[in-house]
């Protein structure tokens, strides 16, 4: 039937976050103050992409990161905005963003118990030619007793509180998960109101899907077992072939991957045998919705949420999706 034209009681992200803390006997309201830090960050990063071309947010910023990449206004633009608004809720000691080499660690008078660890922009090269881009978040407790120091973000993806990520796509979602048993939800932006609106609760990703996503670019350098599990998907002994879809913006691959099943692959190889994505804010939250959401996320040989970081800016190779198209991955790769 028609839904509301007006929904009075809109069950916006907002009001979701209050409704867990409700839930939870010794929550102490924190959380949901850094995700409504996060909200507004997105909110604003969200706005800026969708004007960056009249706004002259388009290009390079002229400065190279840590990663060895030119730095994009609109990483520059994003970071700054995420690392305010987080100080700002006086609910984190310690920052780690795909753009600062060191780790943040948060004044004295303005810290609380949270560790989060972020890729402000993710898929920035595809900013200028405006493909889908996103950002991502994990949200760990400080553990430790003490000053904050960065070993107390190498922690294994196990021990995480929370992560999601937004996707600045065709519309704005967020994509939240804080673990508990309250799965993985999607809230849709709705810019009329400012608010990011409950649309897929409880999302599952399918068993087995029909998609591989992978850039085949890089195919001369994948390992054998690689190259005969995608031949086997173009050309399977039995049943029909998958289909390839690869946007390179890790946001916009695995929420495709979440919503449609298949298998989302950024492989180790011969030049990068510990691939591109970086461990602690693409891979790590990435493989804590996944599994959350009924799939798998492994780098090759085990989960990755039980790899223990040694680096803040390490990588990993990541093989996440459908638990059967995984575990089916996984037997080629042994
Ligand atoms: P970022 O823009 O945050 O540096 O991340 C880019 C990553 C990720 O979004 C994507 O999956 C991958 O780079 C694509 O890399 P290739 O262009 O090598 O396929
Ligand atoms: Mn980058
Ligand atoms: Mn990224
Ligand atoms: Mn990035």
């Amino acid at each position: 039937q028609q839904g509301p034209a007006f929904d009075v009681n809109a069950m916006t992200l907002t009001r979701w976050v209050l409704a867990q803390q409700r839930t939870a006997p010794s929550a102490t309201g924190d959380l949901t103050q850094l995700l409504n830090s996060i909200q507004t960050a997105v909110k604003a990063i969200q706005s800026a992409v969708r004007k960056a071309g009249i706004a002259k947010l388009h290009g390079i910023s002229g400065n190279t990161n840590v990663q060895g990449e030119e730095v994009k206004k609109l990483d520059v633009l994003s970071n700054d905005l995420f690392i305010n608004m987080l100080k700002s809720s006086f609910t984190t000691c310690l920052l780690v963003s795909e753009e600062n080499t060191t780790a943040i660690q948060v004044e004295t008078e303005r810290r609380g118990k949270y560790i989060v660890c972020f890729d402000p922009l993710d898929g920035s090269s595809n900013i200028d030619c405006l493909v889908s881009v996103g950002s991502i978040f994990a949200i760990y407790k400080k553990s430790s007793e003490g000053e904050p120091i960065e070993a107390d973000a190498l922690r294994p993806g196990n021990q995480l509180v929370a992560a999601g990520y937004a996707l600045y796509g065709s519309a704005t979602m967020m994509v939240l998960g804080i673990g508990r048993g309250k799965g993985v939800n999607g809230f849709m932006y709705d810019p009329s109101i400012g608010e990011f609106i409950l649309t897929d609760p409880n999302m599952r990703i399918p068993e087995k899907g029909k998609i591989y996503s992978i850039n085949e670019g890089y195919a001369a350098e994948w390992s054998e077992g690689l190259k005969n599990y995608i031949e086997e998907k173009k050309r399977p002994k039995t049943g029909k072939a998958y289909g390839a879809r690869y946007v390179g913006s890790m946001v916009a691959d695995v929420h495709r991957t979440i919503k449609y099943g298949g298998i989302f692959i950024y492989p180790a190889t011969t030049s990068a045998p510990k691939g591109k994505l970086r461990l602690l804010y693409e891979c790590n939250p990435m493989a804590f919705l996944v599994t959350e959401a009924g799939g798998l996320a492994s780098n090759g040989s085990i989960p990755i949420l039980d790899i223990e970081p040694t680096s803040i800016h390490q990588r990993s190779p990541c093989y996440l999706g459908s638990k059967q198209d995984v575990q089916e991955l996984l037997s080629f790769l042994q």
